[in-house]
């Protein structure tokens, strides 16, 4: 499966911010944003993942992440000129899915909770068509929101309906089948001129071939578009990672536990940035994990 992480738009909300950097690289704690949707893509165990982005903040991703060899995944990048829509990207990133799979997910969606691992590796198991991830939220109507019957299939889906059909919002993470590149080339740009996602995902659901993951009340969704939302989304990772000594979204500690790097390899990334908190945890988590790994083969001799 092929990995699409959308990191453009115009962040017109969190002006003046965004006026000069990119929504997707201001902090949420102690990491950029776009931190939270790779890690998500990398626990799904995909290592091959495209970044779209403005043609001008394109250059900062490229900066940060290289071409991902130092987290054992393949990233590479292409710019979308104008913010045409969410449903763009699989156009954009047609040559990189071929007739692959693909997950796409939101720069600015963070998603923590028990067992995404899991959730991930059964959501790609069970891919026939097209499989979204639904959050009960309090006032659906903002967002597009999907019905489903007692299996988890979807019946329809609405964007930001007046009456919504349920309280479940459609979040920004969307597994596709080879199939979705097709799907989107004949879409027709909306009302207010986008390609919109939700359109494409209606494709799905006509051909009753869309399924929902309702991530449950012990998960966190959260987007980061406000100013409001984004110090929100900094608390909360601050508040979890200071009382449980852990921390969210910490790629290269994905990377090692997913067997994408080394211990040693992971050592380094932190010893990089040893100055800083992360960079030190990045190394005691290193040690801490080659330590187990090597305690487990010797009592295994
Ligand atoms: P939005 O939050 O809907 O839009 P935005 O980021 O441009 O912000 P604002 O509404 O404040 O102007 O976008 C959701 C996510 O999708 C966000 O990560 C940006 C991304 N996106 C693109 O990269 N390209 C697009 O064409 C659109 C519509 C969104």
């Amino acid at each position: 499966m092929k990995g699409i992480i959308l990191a453009g738009g115009s962040g017109t909300r969190l002006h003046p911010l965004t006026l000069a950097t990119s929504k997707q690289l201001l902090p949420i704690g102690d990491k950029p944003m776009i931190y939270y949707p790779l890690s998500v893509l990398m626990l799904a165990d995909i290592r091959d993942i495209l970044i779209i982005s403005t043609p001008a903040d394109l250059p900062q991703f490229q900066r940060l992440f290289g071409d991902g060899s130092d987290y054992g995944i393949h990233l590479t990048y292409r710019e979308q000129p104008e913010p045409n829509g969410i449903a763009e990207a699989l156009l954009i990133g047609a040559a990189h899915i071929g007739d692959d799979p693909v997950a796409l997910v939101l720069g600015d969606n963070i998603y923590h909770g028990p067992s995404l691992y899991r959730i991930l590796a059964d959501a790609r198991a069970a891919l026939d068509g097209c499989v979204l991830f639904g959050y009960r939220v309090g006032d659906p109507s903002r967002y597009a929101v999907g019905e489903t019957d007692s299996a988890g299939r979807l019946l329809s889906v609405e964007e930001k309906p007046a009456h919504p059909r349920s309280n479940l919002a459609l979040t920004g993470l969307y597994l596709y089948d080879g199939t979705a590149v097709d799907l989107a080339k004949n879409l027709r740009p909306s009302a207010r001129g986008e390609l919109e996602i939700t359109d494409l995902n209606r494709r799905y659901v006509e051909s009753g071939r869309a399924h929902l993951v309702n991530l449950g009340r012990g998960f966190a969704w959260l987007d980061a578009g406000t100013p409001e939302s984004l110090l929100q989304a900094g608390h909360y990772v601050h508040t979890l990672q200071e009382r449980q000594g852990i921390r969210i979204a910490c790629i290269e500690e994905i990377a090692l536990r997913m067997g994408f790097i080394t211990g040693a390899q992971c050592h380094r990334l932190g010893a990089r940035i040893a100055h800083s908190s992360y960079g030190r945890y990045v190394m005691a988590v290193a040690e801490e994990l080659t330590t187990a790994a090597a305690t487990a083969a010797s009592t295994a001799v």
